[in-house]
């Protein structure tokens, strides 16, 4: 069966500061994880002979899939992470300290809590729909580097997991997720390939 794998672009030089959003470039470490993640691919699907590298339109996941040069690439608008409208570049720090409305409104709620002039998790699970009807009809393998609301919505819907728990699914930075459909349904394996 056909593998797809999820992984969030290598850690931003906003994931070093906290800052939400944005379209920052890599920090050295996510340099470091473009470079062990083109590793990985290679190896994993070395008898493959078409695949395709999926990506949103931010700059942390073109740079992250970057070294992987001999797969076609597809960047979709509906792989962009989540829009945290007003808050876009604010910590959850300030964003506690500035609208502490805001963040205990979205701490209450978190699946259907959407940012002023933002999105919800529920409006993003609605946006990565066509992604995850070209998905299912694709053939060949997949790679997609996105991000993490997004990846939470797409692994939630392939792993058959509640609404309500996909704004809290781990889908840690460096990690790879692979998904198979096997005999018993979905199979899941991670790969750790950096701190
Ligand atoms: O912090 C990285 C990030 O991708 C932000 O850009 C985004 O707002 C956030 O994660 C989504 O995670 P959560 O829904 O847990 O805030």
């Amino acid at each position: 069966p056909r593998p797809i794998l999820l992984t969030r672009h290598g850690e931003s030089q906003d994931n070093v500061k906290g800052r939400i959003g944005g379209d920052p470039v890599l920090s050295e470490a996510g340099e470091k994880y473009a470079l062990k993640l083109a590793e990985f691919v290679k190896r994993r699907l070395k008898n493959e002979t078409t695949a395709s590298i999926w990506t949103s339109t931010l700059r942390r996941t073109g740079i992250t899939a970057r070294h992987i040069d001999w797969f076609s690439k597809v960047e979709w608008k509906a792989l962009d992470e989540i829009n945290a409208g007003v808050c876009d570049g604010m910590t959850y720090e300030e964003i506690k300290e500035s609208m502490p409305e805001e963040y205990a409104a979205r701490k209450a709620d978190k699946l259907r809590y959407r940012y002023p002039r933002g999105e919800s998790y529920l409006d993003v699970i609605q946006r990565v729909e066509p992604v995850i009807v070209e998905l299912e009809r694709q053939r060949s393998p997949v790679v997609v580097i996105a991000h993490q609301a997004i990846l939470r919505s797409l692994y939630a819907y392939f792993m058959d997991k509640p609404l309500k728990e996909v704004p809290h699914i781990q889908v840690p930075l460096h990690t790879i997720i692979e998904i198979k459909m096997g005999m018993t349904g979905m199979q899941e394996k991670r790969y750790k390939l950096m701190e």
